[in-house]
């Protein structure tokens, strides 16, 4: 068997390349919500220079046209349009200009999240409980329940969440933040199974501190820093392309056996529930 397999490769130099070729998402549309800046540009870039049509989105026009300037110079097949994604018309737009655009859906990643409120849980309203639940949680299911027939008539897809470290550990002061990530790896536990038959695979990952907008009141505090290095086997704040690579990989045929699954991108931080 063994014998066998080397024989195969001797004989197909290529084949375990091909795998991992950079146009191993040829002919794919792929929808990254929240895409036009930090984790979610790199994510579009990621998928785009694997040969994916990808979709950008976030709220201002401005931005999205500048996102789309940005990944046509890097020769990425890309269109663009507005979306908040807690918006119920905004997704269902979103959705139909994909199919109108680019003919079919193959690929969510459901990047985009919120967070209106810094201090002790305690303190936290009804409000903004609702607003961080409604963008980071609801809107990612709600988008998952819009593209499934899509990706249904493919033969199949994959759905990605963005997740966070403070999902596993809830970070001091993000209190419902971190619970809304924690829901994303229940989440994808439980819609795995039923979409497996399918052909759709749903995974997560799970993001450290890494060096965008969202995250820049802590990545600007040297003090912090220096705190969070204690906590890292990697002894730096990671990049957005870190991620983008992660989630382009769990899209391909190479992840074709990974479902359910939560990858955490810490540099090594500790994290499990
Ligand atoms: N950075 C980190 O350290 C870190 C760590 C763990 C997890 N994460 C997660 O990674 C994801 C992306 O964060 P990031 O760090 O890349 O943030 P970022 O660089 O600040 O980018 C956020 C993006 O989200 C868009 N956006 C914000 N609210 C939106 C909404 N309601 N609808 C649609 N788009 C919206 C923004 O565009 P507009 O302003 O143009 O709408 C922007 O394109 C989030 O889910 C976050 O929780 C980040």
């Amino acid at each position: 068997m063994i014998r066998s397999a080397f024989r195969f490769l001797r004989a197909n130099p290529l084949s375990g390349q091909q795998r991992m070729s950079q146009s191993c998402l040829a002919g794919k549309v792929a929808i990254v919500t929240a895409s036009t800046d930090g984790i979610g540009l790199a994510a579009a870039q990621a998928l785009g220079k694997r040969g994916a049509h990808v979709v950008v989105s976030s709220r201002p026009q401005a931005n999205v046209d500048k996102a789309v300037a940005l990944l046509q110079s890097q020769s990425i097949q890309v269109t663009g349009t507005t979306c908040n994604v807690g918006n119920g018309e905004d997704r269902e737009k979103l959705i139909q200009m994909t199919l109108d655009q680019c003919g079919g859906i193959d690929i969510l990643v459901s990047n985009a999240a919120v967070n209106p409120f810094f201090g002790n849980i305690m303190d936290s309203t009804e409000d903004v409980w609702d607003k961080i639940l409604a963008v980071n949680v609801k809107a990612s299911f709600l988008l998952t329940k819009l593209v499934v027939p899509h990706m249904e008539k493919r033969g199949g897809g994959n759905v990605i969440f963005v997740s966070s470290v403070a999902g596993y550990q809830p970070m001091k002061g993000l209190g419902p933040y971190s619970v809304s990530k924690t829901a994303l790896l229940g989440l994808t536990r439980a819609l795995a199974p039923e979409l497996a038959h399918s052909n759709i695979r749903v995974n997560c990952v799970a993001p450290g501190i890494i060096k965008t907008r969202f995250s820049s009141a802590l990545w600007e505090n040297e003090g912090i820093v220096e705190k969070f290095k204690k906590h890292l086997s990697i002894k730096r704040i990671g990049e957005p392309e870190e991620i983008g690579g992660v989630i382009a990989f769990l899209c391909s045929q190479d992840a074709s056996y990974i479902t359910g699954e939560t990858i955490t991108v810490t540099g090594g931080m500790g994290s499990r529930l």
